[in-house]
């Protein structure tokens, strides 16, 4: 008798030890789980991109390595302008008051309307469905890191005009802004204008900006405006675009060449360069 009440005490503990320790272990078994689901997703979404988004995005959404030469439109989605922070700049243009997550998703399955971005979620006359967009934006959003994301060692504070812009940086040089025009990838929406082979696909012609820049905005010559131009793509809207007249704003063309050509203290040279070579044009 008195042993069988040992035993049955014995088990008790034992139970409750085990019923305890579970309990402690819920937790973190079910972020171990979230993560794992979260992880395939995430695998699942870059095999969709490679198979539908690589031809214009670029292999990693980096917008540089396209399957066919030209057909990148020039939009990196592998982008601190993307996936660092919770809004982006494009999401503020266009007053988007939910999560990122959302505006990847919705941005995906319809599409934008009067851009090149196709709609895909079979709904909307698409290919995918939603658990495919889902795996998508997972994917997307999973480019955000740290080395990505961090905050840049120096960040140039842009002169409002470009006037006084120019007297920290005086001169420009045609060979070097011809550079920087391909460095930044601006040749991907408007073409090489020198090159007949490398049209624009998305953005204008910028042969005869030199001139017809001076005719855009009322006061501004043409060098004021394509400083606006690259600083600020949705202050003024240009007409026409290859395909349709140009939509926006927000404009197509992204918003954050000013981080980029501001990330050190002599980039911003690059800014005089593309204005001296794109005026130099003609
Ligand atoms: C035919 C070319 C093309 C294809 C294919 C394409 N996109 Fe796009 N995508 C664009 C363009 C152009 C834009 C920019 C539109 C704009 O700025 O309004 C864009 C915008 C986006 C954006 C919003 C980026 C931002 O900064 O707001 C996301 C997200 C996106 N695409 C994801 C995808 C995914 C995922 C796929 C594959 C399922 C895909 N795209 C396929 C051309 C394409
Ligand atoms: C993702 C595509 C894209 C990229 C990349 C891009 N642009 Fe644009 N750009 C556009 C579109 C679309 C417009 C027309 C809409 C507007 O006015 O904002 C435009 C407009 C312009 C204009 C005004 C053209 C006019 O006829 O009024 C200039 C100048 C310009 N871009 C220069 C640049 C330079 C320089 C770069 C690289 C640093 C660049 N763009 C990169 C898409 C792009």
């Amino acid at each position: 008798m008195q042993i069988k009440v040992v035993i049955g005490t014995i088990a008790f503990m034992l139970t409750m030890m085990v019923l305890g320790y579970a309990t402690l272990r819920e937790d973190a078994r079910l972020e171990e789980f979230t993560h794992a689901k979260v992880g395939r997703s995430i695998e699942f979404g870059a095999e969709l991109f490679a198979g539908n988004c690589t031809t214009c995005h670029g292999v990693n959404g980096l917008a540089q390595d396209c399957p066919n030469e030209d057909s990148c439109v020039g939009l990196p989605l592998n982008d601190p302008g993307l996936v660092c922070g919770d809004k982006t700049a494009r999401m503020e243009a266009m007053g988007w008051i939910g999560t990122k997550e959302a505006f990847i998703r919705t941005t995906i399955s319809s599409g934008r309307p009067g851009y090149i971005m196709p709609a895909w979620l079979d709904e909307y006359g698409g290919s995918l469905r939603q658990d495919q967009v889902k795996n998508l934006a997972d994917y997307v959003l999973n480019f955000e890191s740290e080395e990505l994301c961090a905050e840049p060692a120096f960040e140039y504070e842009w002169k409002a005009t470009y006037e006084e812009y120019s007297e920290e940086f005086p001169d420009g040089d045609v060979v070097a802004g011809q550079a920087a025009f391909l460095t930044y990838g601006c040749n991907a929406c408007h073409g090489l204008p020198e090159d007949d082979a490398m049209v624009a696909a998305v953005g204008p012609e910028l042969m005869n900006i030199g001139t017809n820049g001076a005719n855009r905005i009322e006061g501004y010559t043409a060098k004021d405006y394509i400083y606006q131009s690259i600083l600020e793509p949705s202050a003024f809207i240009a007409e026409d675009c290859p395909n349709a007249p140009c939509s926006g704003p927000p404009s197509a063309m992204p918003a954050n060449f000013g981080l980029r050509m501001g990330s050190s203290e002599e980039m911003p040279q690059d800014m005089q360069n593309l204005i001296t070579y794109l005026t130099s044009l003609n």
